[in-house]
């Protein structure tokens, strides 16, 4: 296989349609299953040849000092993996990521940014690497990384690594981010301390999703993290409220929050959502298909 001298690659944002916390686990992990959807939001990422890795972020959006270092180091993480399955450790790219998806947000802009990040270096590097490969290879780079490396819709089981593609029909979300960040440990610590309720079994949800039934995708959409993370910060129960006051088929919080997902009708429907709740806009997932 040949290597380029630049490769650009989209780094899709992802929501969790559903996740389901099943129990925590002896390695400080939870078990867990959940349905990823990729958004229409992505960052993007552009690798080429230099000498040694280095990772640059052009922000299009507003980043506070300590989430900047965030984003950057899991990319980093992800081309030191590279390097050392393809090429050696002295292999060397400039990394640069335009950053569209808000940081610790819950929409996985930092698993995404690794994904994208491995794909890009693979074909840099003319790695050769099959998809499976990099997924066994992301695994160890972040819990969410492998789904993301699918890049398509994928239910998700284990601690999230274990990955297998569905078929759903494309649905539209408005979405509300917040001012404040929270951290995965934390979502899953405050879980663990209100007593960890698992959510129901989502057999109807998923056929909903694939069916493209959006009432009853709407009426099932749940997220066993959202409780928890409302409880310390009411902000994302207040955030849901207004989308449902609005008019939204359902709403929930994506991944370990705080951003506030709510279902549309149709991609006018998401657009009343958006102008109903201040700093909210529309995505679509999958992206592509109308
Ligand atoms: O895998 P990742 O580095 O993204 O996970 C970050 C943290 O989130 C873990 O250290 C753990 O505290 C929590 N987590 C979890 N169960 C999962 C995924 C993440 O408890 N399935």
């Amino acid at each position: 296989m040949t290597a380029s001298s630049a490769v650009t690659v989209s780094a899709p944002a992802k929501l969790n349609v559903y996740l389901r916390v099943l129990g925590a686990r002896d390695d400080g992990y939870h078990e867990l299953e959940s349905l990823l959807l990729p958004l229409s939001l992505a960052d993007e990422v552009s690798v080429t040849e230099a000498k040694k890795l280095d990772v640059v972020v052009d922000a299009e959006i507003e980043l506070s000092e300590g989430l900047h270092a965030g984003g950057m180091n899991l990319a980093l993480v992800a081309a030191l993996a590279m390097a050392e399955a393809c090429g050696g450790p002295g292999r060397g790219a400039e990394i640069r990521i335009v950053k569209r998806i808000p940081v610790a947000a819950g929409l996985g802009g930092g698993s995404a940014d690794a994904a994208a990040t491995m794909l890009a270096l693979n074909e840099l590097w003319g790695c050769g690497l099959a998809r499976g490969q990099l997924m066994a290879i992301g695994e160890r780079v972040g819990s969410d990384v492998p789904a993301m490396i699918a890049r398509e819709p994928v239910l998700v089981r284990g601690r999230g690594e274990q990955v297998a593609p569905v078929h759903v029909v494309t649905t539209w979300w408005a979405v509300k981010p917040s001012d404040f960040p929270t951290r995965s440990p934390d979502a899953y610590r405050w879980w663990d301390e209100d007593g960890g309720a698992v959510g129901p079994d989502p057999g109807a949800l998923v056929a909903a999703a694939e069916s493209g039934n959006v009432e009853l995708l709407g009426h099932a959409l749940f997220n066993d993290l959202e409780a928890p993370v409302a409880r310390r910060h009411p902000a994302v129960a207040h955030v849901k409220r207004a989308f449902l006051d609005a008019g939204a088929l359902g709403a929930l919080m994506s991944g370990s929050g705080p951003t506030v997902m709510a279902l549309a009708r149709h991609m006018s429907h998401a657009d009343q959502l958006a102008a109903a709740v201040p700093g909210a806009f529309v995505v679509s997932g999958p992206p592509g298909a109308g």
